[in-house]
């Protein structure tokens, strides 16, 4: 059980380990063993991920994959992939030659504007309020032009204001509503800051307004944040070919594939337990290129999913169509990223995964992300509606099985041969490994689901 302390983040790096180690681990040497094994050796690196949070200790490693073969709107790309979760990396790579093949993906940002909101409680006129903004409207603009002088040198900057009356939701409730421009940043600290010069300029100008009551003027700014939920940043991704086209190797016809997939689609469109994995899925490989290039993925799954319930229920975010003996299989999606700003310029691997892409502008990365969901999306469907995910999923299963007995690259060959044709469950792998080795089988008990004993 962990036990309260007071200063936590005043203690040094050295100071914070100890407390953790000694205070939570049986084995304190062990434990700081671990945390030291993944410092960097080069002290200048590890400081610098050791201050792009609070409270660090250590460095958390993900997986950085390639996923090459990826033909957008006529140019290749070798996409970054930063992931955990086994079967991903290769599922897009294996889309990605399969569309490479067959056109390869379109795909269009179809609009990039951000939104940010001062909610406010205002108990008046609704017409006194509307007159007053209309009236006073420019002096927004005016106080927030130092904020704003840099982003409209790059051609950003507030694209417009508005009230909007909300009090259906909440009594007296207003919202002034902001749409900005933010070029290639991700915009979320230079859209806080007008917000919050925006609540200032709205009290202020209220305040000195003499067609307010007293009582009136005392609105109430409940707070000033962006939303993540940016409808109007949307980007399109597609990719078509003849039906016939669509023989995959699997032993099902190209017809009977296409109608099994359409339903798949079809299924997810409407069937909320379905969209959530189907989601997920396409999730899986646009969070993997949100990460690998710096960006924000809780920001960008939050957005997906409002945005995937946006007709009044929770749908797909991918379609599809066949006509006059045409596939066509799209997604549409939010996608509020950054190529400049944040990490983009300060994480090595990040600075890395955005040469490899040829330094794209949001816009590009944007393309690219929406892509990468769409090929994830096409390679599970592809899977589900034929082989089944498993097949794949069970040989990473085994190999993580292995790893976790230490086993040598010789056994695990061996034994990727061996379960070829057999399920691979962990007592399973686990009895014949110890049968393999010589060593007596340890009983289910002294089995546990993260190794043997
Ligand atoms: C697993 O991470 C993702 C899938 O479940 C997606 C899907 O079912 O479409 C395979």
């Amino acid at each position: 059980m962990s036990e309260k302390i007071k200063g936590f983040s005043k203690l040094s790096k050295l100071g914070k380990i100890e407390w953790i180690a000694n205070k939570h681990f049986s084995n304190p040497t062990k434990a700081i063993d671990v945390l030291e094994q993944y410092w960097n050796e080069d002290e200048k690196l590890q400081k610098l991920h050791d201050e792009f949070s609070e409270n660090t200790i250590s460095n958390f490693y993900m997986p950085f994959g390639i996923a090459p073969n990826f033909l957008i709107n006529g140019k290749m790309y070798a996409v970054p992939m930063a992931i955990e979760e086994s079967s991903v990396v290769a599922a897009s790579a294996k889309s990605a030659s399969f569309w490479l093949e067959r056109g390869g993906f379109k795909s269009e940002v179809l609009s990039m504007k951000k939104v940010g909101h001062v909610h406010f409680i205002y108990n008046g006129e609704e017409e006194k309020l509307m007159n007053f903004f209309a009236k006073n409207k420019t002096k927004f603009f005016e106080d927030t032009e130092d904020i704003t002088k840099n982003m409209r040198v790059r051609g950003g900057g507030i694209l417009d204001l508005r009230i909007k009356n909300k009090s259906s939701i909440e009594d007296g409730y207003y919202q002034l509503e902001a749409n900005f421009d933010t070029r290639d940043s991700m915009g979320a600290n230079f859209i806080n800051s007008c917000l919050e010069v925006f609540a200032q300029t709205l009290e202020r100008e209220i305040a000195i307004d003499s067609s307010f009551s007293q009582s009136e003027k005392d609105i109430q700014i409940v707070m000033s944040i962006l939303s993540n939920y940016t409808p109007e940043c949307v980007v399109r991704s597609e990719v078509s070919c003849t039906v016939e086209e669509l023989v995959d190797g699997s032993g099902i016809t190209a017809e009977e594939f296409t109608t099994k997939f359409s339903r798949a689609v079809h299924i997810a469109e409407k069937e909320p337990y379905r969209a959530t994995t189907h989601n997920k899925g396409i999730m899986n490989g646009v969070d993997a290129v949100v990460i690998a290039t710096g960006n924000d993925f809780r920001a960008v799954e939050a957005a997906a999913h409002t945005y995937a319930a946006k007709d009044g229920s929770y749908g797909s975010l991918s379609h599809v169509e066949v006509k006059d003996g045409i596939f066509r299989f799209w997604i549409e999606l939010p996608l509020a990223l950054g190529t400049v700003g944040g990490l983009t310029a300060l994480h090595p691997l990040v600075k890395l995964a955005y040469d490899l892409l040829g330094n794209p502008d949001a816009e590009e990365l944007m393309m690219i992300a929406a892509t990468v969901g769409l090929a994830q999306n096409f390679g599970a469907l592809r899977s589900l509606t034929t082989t089944g995910i498993q097949k794949g999923h069970m040989k990473m299963h085994l190999l993580n099985i292995l790893n976790q007995l230490d086993a040598s690259d010789n056994e695990k060959r061996y034994f990727v041969e061996f379960f070829k044709n057999k399920t691979a469950t962990h007592s399973n792998v686990v009895n014949e490994f110890y049968k393999y080795r010589g060593l007596p089988i340890p009983k289910d008990s002294d089995i546990k689901e993260n190794g043997a004993k």
